[in-house]
């Protein structure tokens, strides 16, 4: 034993989600509850779990940290699609988009992504980092311990290097892990008369190599749809990206297909939305492993339908759930909340809905240190006040942690 050991404890259940199957439908009965648990905490990461009694006498040197009364102990929340560093507004899209003007529509006329793009441009970085900070700490309010944040709303080199040196300072600010991905294919800027071809072009020259040199970010994504680039576009853009050593993840089937088919055969880290991907396709990511990550947030900011939660499953993907949080689509920025109704809609077993925000959303962003309370892992948990640990679902979101960890240290 450790002189550094702490047992937090007693919670009245300890949800590990440990030793559960990296892809494919899950039944309840798979999670591993401990009732009256303890976690045993050394380094910042879980030394042990079990129950508080049992640690106890095991470990009677272990200084004892005693959490809020009644609560349930789940790991950290994982969100691993985000857009959270943007200034500005964009009240007057979703304004209009209620109003029955549709999202691309808006995109056409110069509004949507582009709108943020010239706010976000006007920001400094010191500013971006501040906003984009008091964004991630309302998540880790929420119990989101890891959150990816991409680019994206700078697009020139030097505009997307500010964004993700502010999401790097933002990283260093707060306490939760900010996990930056280059987003700079997010939409063809069109500016000073360059196509989508050349501006991928460039990017991949005078931008990426300056991304790895100074190891801002090790993801990078691009948005395959109508208004922004085609799979024929993405596909020599992202090898170059992988040459250069980045993992690669895809914005995908939003409104039209290909971009799912694309992520499969490059063997990205995950497709993102498949709002509209047919079962060709979820088969193909399925057998590839590639995480198939659902954004509920943007179909309820949109009103259009959710991506086949149940589907990807059945057809034995991996199904990971995100928030997408950004000013345009998803303006919510609440992963329970979004991963309760999404759930309901798409009849996701708990078992499902957890896994998709914790341990499936870790694959999804490459990472196997954290998802699950489990020996060796970071010590990143929250806890709910409920009697049972099927309540928090319940809820539907409404209900919001206690208390959360990260790296064993109570926020
Ligand atoms: O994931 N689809 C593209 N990107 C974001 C929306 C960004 C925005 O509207 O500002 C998304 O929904
Ligand atoms: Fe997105």
């Amino acid at each position: 034993m450790s002189n550094s050991d702490r047992l937090i404890g007693p919670f009245r259940q300890v949800v590990t989600l440990a030793g559960l199957p990296p892809a494919g439908p899950l039944k309840d009965e798979q999670i591993l509850v401990i009732q009256e648990g303890g976690l045993l905490v050394r380094e910042g990461r879980i030394a042990a779990a079990g129950t508080f009694d049992e640690l106890k006498a095991s470990h009677a040197g272990a200084a004892v940290e005693t959490p809020p009364s009644g609560s349930i102990a789940f790991p950290g929340l994982i969100d691993a699609h985000t857009h959270i560093c943007w200034a500005g507004s964009r009240a007057e899209d979703y304004a209009l988009r209620v109003g029955g003007t549709s999202y691309l529509e808006i995109a056409r006329r110069g509004g949507g992504i582009k709108s943020t793009v010239r706010q976000t441009r006007k920001a400094s970085r010191e500013e971006l980092a501040a906003l984009t900070s008091r964004r991630a700490r309302r998540l880790l309010q929420d119990g989101v311990t890891t959150c990816e944040v991409k680019s994206g709303y700078g697009l020139t080199v030097e505009e997307e290097l500010k964004m993700l040196r502010a999401i790097g300072d933002a990283d260093r600010e707060v306490p939760g892990d900010l996990i930056p991905t280059c987003l700079a294919a997010h939409i063809p800027p069109r500016e000073d008369g360059e196509g989508p071809e050349e501006y991928l072009d460039r990017m991949a020259v005078e931008l990426l190599p300056r991304v790895r040199r100074e190891g801002l970010a090790d993801r990078v994504d691009i948005f395959i749809e109508d208004t922004a680039f085609t799979a024929e576009q993405a596909r020599p853009y992202l090898d170059a990206a992988a040459r250069l050593g980045f993992r690669i993840t895809v914005h995908a089937d939003q409104f039209s297909t290909g971009g799912a088919l694309l992520a499969a055969e490059l063997g990205a880290l995950s497709a993102d939305h498949l709002e509209r991907t047919d079962t060709a396709s979820l088969k193909a990511l399925a057998e590839r492993g590639v995480t198939a990550l659902a954004l509920p947030g943007a179909s309820l900011g949109l009103g259009e339908p959710y991506a086949p939660a149940r589907r990807i499953l059945d057809a034995g993907g991996a199904l990971a759930v995100a928030s997408d949080w950004n000013p345009g689509s998803a303006p919510m920025g609440d992963l329970l909340l979004q991963a309760a109704v999404l759930g309901a809609a798409e009849k996701l077993s708990m078992a499902e809905t957890w896994a998709a925000v914790t341990v499936r959303a870790a694959a999804a962003l490459g990472l196997t240190d954290r998802g699950s309370l489990e020996p060796g892992r970071l010590a990143d948990f929250a806890v709910w006040q409920a009697e049972d640990w099927r309540e928090v679902l319940w809820y539907q979101g409404s209900l919001k942690p206690a208390a959360v960890w990260k790296s064993g240290t109570r926020i």
